[in-house]
């Protein structure tokens, strides 16, 4: 088909439309399904251009399930959130036979009549609800937290192997079909080896993968991630009292269900699945991470019932960390940016689970001493479900006879300092603060994140060009920066297999950075004190810090007994932010960015004056966490107070308040006020009392009567 192709007139369009959408579906099916091809790739592909054509001319007559929905329609700016029919629970898991044995004691003892189990692979992806309405998609929703889900419908209409459109069968007209979206190890592959050579972050592993390519705004560049999607779970009036009767029907009628399944009759027959799947995912084209066992009889399953989160009917299997042996090639020292020194092995690659692994984390100098793993030793390396493989035994057996004893580093491998290592703590440190580069480095990129300052036009590797070049070597020196300083500054990176990228600064790379700082300067107080890196000074104590010292200078002129008042605050934090303020380096960059612009000032968000000029204390625990508590006193008007004494107006009073403390606001005649009482108070009141008040009793509904 070329371009020159006449267009049809409107009727003849419309029934192309509908007889290349049914073809093309149906070649899909042979192709992906069946594995049997019934026409060539160019055939396909110019059958597929000429349906493209011909709805861009007529939009109107395009069809929800048309096969070129497979290379994505018009990108989403964020995705709807939308409850599901039904929750999407998740499974209990287990690393134990004897857990499942006692699983299939529990399960017998309450079923109470012959049964038999299922037992299907763990996909380790993301789990989907795929909706069909007469046989169509209509619907996909991500699991979301359980109760509701993004709806993605666009993106996994790209999965090829996503039936669109099912040929006709003896399907409900509308039901709900649930499984696993994953991207197979092949694609990981090729994906992170395209984006190794764009610069681009790797993902750390395939589920990752397609938990990040699900989530893309774009489903034509979705459509590109080679996605997969296997279906194990059919839903809602299905003619068919056999899970494994189920799966075979939602097989027929087009899904992709694995066909790994057996039908095991008794513990036995599990076991010895797990057993050969343990040893043979090797060799499957994606990653499982355990195996599912499921009671195949669907009218016990009410019976047998379910946790707030899981059903009772079946358990997940996890597999144990897949664990390979390889030689430790050397020991390097990664230098965080609160002067952290991180051991990292290096070794001879070996893969694992499906990627290479090169790099295992060695935790700290004394489980290195404690495992004596020294260079050259053949070391196990397991993989769990965490992104960085760690080290955990040495193969001692195979140790040769010149191998010497690893002496950690006495110095900073960065700047030569001598490293210093703080009671109690099993991690050595850099204390050249001021002048260690990466520290330096991890500071500066810290300031700049989405957390802190947020100054997105400074990140991938423009913070150290400007290290480098000796132009920032604190974060004030960000504010300083002109545009000559910053034009036709570059670097070329190169990467470890010797491939070289050049990052130079353009007008408009330049005037984006200097925009982006300049906007940096409205960031609240809170995040200005996050920023500065104090250790232990994390977002949520900087926002407790800006609110109680409501400006930098009063938190810089606090003593160890002021900070201390501040609930939240102990020791340790408290001796961070006064060794902080105590060095004269740290106090004049606070003092530059003052004459910056950057804000020093806390400014609540004042939501009403219903608490105005009263004075509050906090005692217990509440459905929302007492700082968010806090916070709602504050932003009313209200002032908060450590601890009762006459000055207190009101104390709000949680669960689990002490008996004390409650006595003491009685004997001072200080009213309590409950969660759902105070909320009322606000404004925000829709929690009833928990039982309702009997007025013949006396009882007004409230521990006091109302102050106001
Ligand atoms: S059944 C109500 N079967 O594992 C039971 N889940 O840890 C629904 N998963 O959220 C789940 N393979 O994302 C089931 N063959 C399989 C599975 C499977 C992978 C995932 C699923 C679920 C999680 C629970």
């Amino acid at each position: 088909m070329t371009s020159g192709t006449p267009v049809l007139p409107p009727d003849q369009a419309r029934e192309r439309i509908r007889y290349l959408t049914d073809l093309l579906t149906e070649y899909n099916r042979a192709y992906y399904m069946e594995d049997a091809p019934l026409v060539s790739d160019y055939q396909f592909d110019c059958l597929l251009e000429e349906l493209g054509r011909l709805e861009a001319e007529y939009p109107q007559y395009r069809l929800p399930y048309t096969p070129t929905g497979r290379v994505g329609g018009e990108p989403n700016r964020a995705f709807r959130t939308v409850e599901h029919r039904t929750p999407m629970l998740s499974l209990g898991n287990t690393y134990s036979r004897e857990d499942l044995l006692e699983f299939d004691q529990r399960v017998r003892k309450l079923a109470g009549e012959p049964f038999s189990y299922v037992c299907e692979l763990k996909y380790d992806g993301l789990s989907i609800s795929l909706s069909y309405q007469d046989g169509i998609l209509v619907q996909a929703l991500t699991r979301g937290d359980g109760l509701k889900g993004d709806e993605v419908t666009a993106n996994v209409r790209t999965i090829r192997t996503v039936p669109l459109k099912l040929p006709p069968g003896n399907y409900p007209e509308s039901f709900e079909i649930r499984g696993e979206v994953l991207m197979p190890r092949q694609a990981f592959r090729e994906l992170n080896a395209q984006r190794e050579e764009i610069g681009e972050s790797l993902f750390a592993n395939p589920r990752n993968a397609a938990s990040g390519s699900l989530k893309l705004q774009d489903p034509a560049l979705v459509a590109q991630r080679k996605l997969d999607c296997f279906l194990y779970f059919l839903m809602g009036d299905i003619p068919s009292d056999l899970h494994s009767e189920r799966l075979a029907l939602a097989r027929s009628w087009g899904f992709q269900t694995g066909g790994y399944y057996r039908l095991c009759p008794d513990l036995e027959a599990v076991f010895a699945y797990i057993d050969y799947w343990d040893k043979e995912r090797e060799n499957l084209p994606f990653d499982i991470d355990g195996i599912v066992v499921k009671v195949d009889q669907t009218h016990l399953w009410p019976r047998l019932g379910a946790t707030a989160k899981s059903p009772r009917w079946a358990i997940a299997y996890k597999f144990k960390a897949q664990r390979v042996c390889t030689r430790l090639t050397g020991i390097s020292f990664q230098v965080g940016r609160t002067g952290a020194v991180t051991p990292v092995a290096n070794l001879e690659p070996v893969w694992i689970g499906g990627t290479v692994v090169k790099r295992a984390s060695l935790h700290n100098a004394d489980i290195i001493k404690k495992m004596d793993v020294r260079i050259g030793d053949y070391v196990y390396v397991e993989k769990g479900g965490e992104v960085i493989p760690k080290i955990v035994g040495v193969e001692v057996s195979r140790r040769l006879p010149e191998v010497q004893p690893f002496v950690f580093s006495s110095h900073c491998p960065q700047c030569g300092a001598a490293l210093v290592r703080k009671e109690g703590e099993a991690g050595y440190y850099c204390p050249n603060e001021e002048a260690c580069p990466p520290q330096i480095k991890g500071k500066l990129e810290h300031f700049i994140s989405r957390k802190a300052m947020d100054i997105q036009s400074l990140g991938e590797g423009k913070v150290e060009i400007l290290y480098d070049k000796g132009l920032v070597r604190n974060v004030a020196d960000f504010y300083s920066l002109r545009y000559e300083d910053l034009f036709a500054l570059d670097k070329v990176f190169v990467s470890e297999d010797g491939s070289q990228r050049t990052l130079s600064f353009r007008q408009k790379t330049v005037e984006n950075i200097l925009s982006g700082i300049e906007l940096s300067k409205k960031q609240p107080f809170e995040r200005v004190l996050y920023a500065l890196g104090i250790r232990y000074v994390g977002e949520a104590t900087a926002k407790i810090l800006a609110r109680h010292f409501q400006n930098m200078d009063n938190l810089m002129e606090a003593g160890m007994e002021q900070l201390l008042e501040v609930e939240e605050v102990g020791e340790a934090i408290a001796g961070s932010i006064l060794d902080f303020f105590s060095r004269e380096q740290e106090r004049s960059v606070v003092e530059r960015l003052r004459a910056a612009g950057l804000r020093m000032e806390y400014e609540s968000k004042q939501l009403s004056s219903a608490l105005q000029g009263t004075s509050w204390v906090i005692s217990g625990t509440f459905s929302r966490s007492r700082q968010e508590m806090k916070a709602l006193v504050e932003s009313h008007g209200g002032k908060l107070l450590s601890g009762i004494s006459s000055k207190t107006d009101f104390v709000l009073a949680g669960e689990k308040m002490g008996p004390e403390k409650r006595k003491k606001a009685q004997s001072l005649g200080i009213p309590l006020l409950t969660e759902a009482e105070f909320m009322e108070k606000i404004g925000q009141g829709f929690l009833q009392p928990e039982k309702p008040a009997n007025p013949a009793r006396g009882e007004t509904g409230r521990l006091f009567d109302d102050p106001f």
